[in-house]
């Protein structure tokens, strides 16, 4: 019934609350009293910063969400996993070639996966996460990157792997060097680019520069938006 529906009990690490019904549980949390400084960005479901893990009663299954698009649930139990220590190489584009070298050089424990597929399942966005690592153990980094497009990098495969692969970070490489070696260069960026250097633009950016925020926002709101 609709009154009993209004509100639901929730446990944030542990500790019940009642919250409204149907809100997300990043409302919840604020609704009990958390205040984010970490594990909330864009609130839209595009940022990965609000990965959480939960159980609903009577099941032993651990499910996971992103806090600001997921509702809550009576008799959920759940923590937020904000950050999780990743390993994260530091390298140079220019000097990695688009191949299993590249991979293998910066991230070798890639090798060391036990094809159990937990990162799949866990995967929010649903990506086939064990199969891009894959494609990256056989250095097809096209692959890698095409599979791995809409990763939020939330973390939570790396928090499941038994081999301890960051796999986002693996598979931000492929991009990178997909973006850096493989993928046609833009040539109109590189013109417009070009254009910027020389100058083509100084007047016009030193004329917005002058504009007070009110006017921006006019002009913002006015500007062709292609269809
Ligand atoms: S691949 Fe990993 S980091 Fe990326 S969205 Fe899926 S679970 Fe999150
Ligand atoms: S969780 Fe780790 S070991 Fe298991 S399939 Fe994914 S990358 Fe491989
Ligand atoms: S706050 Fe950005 S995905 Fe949830």
């Amino acid at each position: 019934m609709a009154e009993e529906k209004e509100m639901v009990n929730i446990y944030i690490m542990g500790k019940q609350y009642q919250v409204p019904y149907g809100i997300t549980i990043m409302k919840a949390m604020e609704y009990a009293g958390y205040r984010f400084i970490r594990g909330c960005g864009c609130r839209g479901g595009f940022c990965g910063a609000c990965a959480t893990v939960f159980r609903k009663p009577g099941d032993f299954r651990i499910r996971v969400g992103l806090a600001c698009q997921t509702t809550v649930e009576e008799g959920m139990y759940l923590t937020q996993i904000p950050f999780y220590p990743a390993n994260k190489a530091t390298y140079n584009l220019e000097e990695l070639r688009p191949d299993l070298e590249a991979i293998l050089k910066n991230y070798p424990e890639t090798t060391r996966c036990l094809g159990c597929n937990a990162c799949t399942k866990i995967c929010p966005q649903e990506l086939d996460v064990m199969y891009y690592i894959a494609a990256a153990q056989r250095g097809d980094i096209a692959r890698c990157a095409e599979m791995s497009f809409d990763c939020l990098m939330c973390g939570l495969c790396a928090s499941r792997c038994p081999a301890e692969i960051v796999q986002y970070n693996v598979a931000i490489l492929a991009r990178r060097l997909y973006g850096r070696h493989v993928a046609p260069r833009a040539e109109h960026l590189a013109r417009r680019v070009e254009e910027i250097k020389n100058g083509k633009y100084d007047e016009e950016i030193n004329r917005l520069t002058k504009l007070d925020i009110v006017e921006l926002k006019k002009l913002y709101d006015a500007r062709d938006i292609e269809p």
